[in-house]
C-alpha cells in the first residue's frame, strides 16, 4: 500500500472537546495508528520552557520544535531520554503550546513529523488543523465540539483525577482564552472544513460519540 492510499480520519476540535479520548478509541477499534498532534505542540512547548526560550522569539521556538524527536512507546512519551508523559499534560505546558502554535514557523517545523504518522493500515489524527492543513486528503473529517461548560467540567475532572489541583472558574477563563487564540490565529485557525461533519458531544457519552464516528466511517466507505 503506498502512503497516498493510507486512509486517514481527521478529528479536529477545540480544547477539551474529548478529541484525544475519542480518536484513541476509534484508532484502537479499527486497528489504525493514532496521531495526537497536540502532544507534539506540547513537546515543543516543554522544550521551549526547559530552554527558557522567549516565546516572542519565533526562530528560537521553531528551533525547539524542529529539535524534538519523541519516542512513543506503550502509551508513554520519551523526549531527549526522559519520560515526559505526565510533564507535557501540565496546564502551563498546554498554555505555552497554545501560544507557540500561533507561530507559522513552529507549525512548519512540526509538519513533516505529523505527515510521517500516515502509515498502513490507517491513521486517526486529532488536532486543530488535521483536516485543513496536514491531511486535507482525509476520507472522513470530524469536527468535534462540546459546550464551553461541559469542556471546562471535563478538563476539571481530568485534572482532579490526576491529583492536580484545579479551579473551575480559572479553567473556564483559560479555555476561553485558548479557544480565542486557536480560532483567531492567521495560520491554520481552528475552523471546520466545508466537508467536515460536526459532532457536538455535550450530551453524548464517550461510547455514543465513538459509535457516531464509526458509523460515519462505515458510511463513507460504502
Ligand atoms: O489539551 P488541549 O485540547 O487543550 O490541547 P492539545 O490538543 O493537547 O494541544 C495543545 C495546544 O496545541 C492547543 O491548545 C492548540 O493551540 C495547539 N495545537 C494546534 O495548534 N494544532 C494542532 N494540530 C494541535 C494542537
Amino acid at each position: 500500500m503506498s502512503q497516498e492510499q493510507v486512509e486517514v480520519i481527521a478529528i479536529d476540535g477545540p480544547t477539551a472537546s474529548g478529541k484525544g479520548t475519542i480518536a484513541g478509541i476509534v484508532a484502537q477499534r479499527l486497528g489504525y495508528h493514532y496521531l495526537d498532534s497536540g502532544a507534539l505542540y506540547r513537546l515543543a512547548a516543554l522544550t521551549c520552557l526547559d530552554r527558557q526560550v522567549d516565546l516572542l522569539d519565533e526562530a528560537a521556538c521553531a528551533k525547539a520544535a524542529s529539535d524534538i524527536e519523541p519516542i512513543f512507546r506503550d502509551g508513554r512519551i520519551e523526549l531527549f531520554g526522559r519520560d515526559v508523559t505526565e510533564a507535557i499534560r501540565a496546564e502551563i505546558v498546554g498554555i505555552t503550546a497554545s501560544k507557540i502554535a500561533t507561530l507559522p514557523s513552529v507549525r512548519q517545523a512540526l509538519f513533516d513529523l505529523q505527515r510521517r504518522a500516515k502509515k498502513a493500515p490507517g491513521l486517526v489524527a486529532d488536532g486543530r488543523d488535521m483536516a485543513s492543513v496536514v491531511f486535507p486528503d482525509a476520507r472522513l473529517k470530524v469536527f468535534l465540539t462540546a459546550s464551553a461548560e461541559s469542556r471546562a467540567e471535563r478538563r476539571y475532572r481530568q485534572l482532579i483525577q490526576k491529583g492536580i489541583s484545579a479551579n473551575l472558574t480559572s479553567l473556564t477563563e483559560d479555555l476561553a482564552e485558548r479557544d480565542r487564540r486557536d480560532r483567531e490565529r492567521k495560520t491554520a485557525p481552528l475552523v471546520p472544513m466545508p466537508d467536515s461533519r460536526i459532532l457536538d458531544s455535550s450530551n453524548l457519552t464517550i461510547e455514543e460519540t465513538v459509535e457516531t464516528v464509526l458509523s460515519w466511517w462505515r458510511e463513507v466507505n460504502q
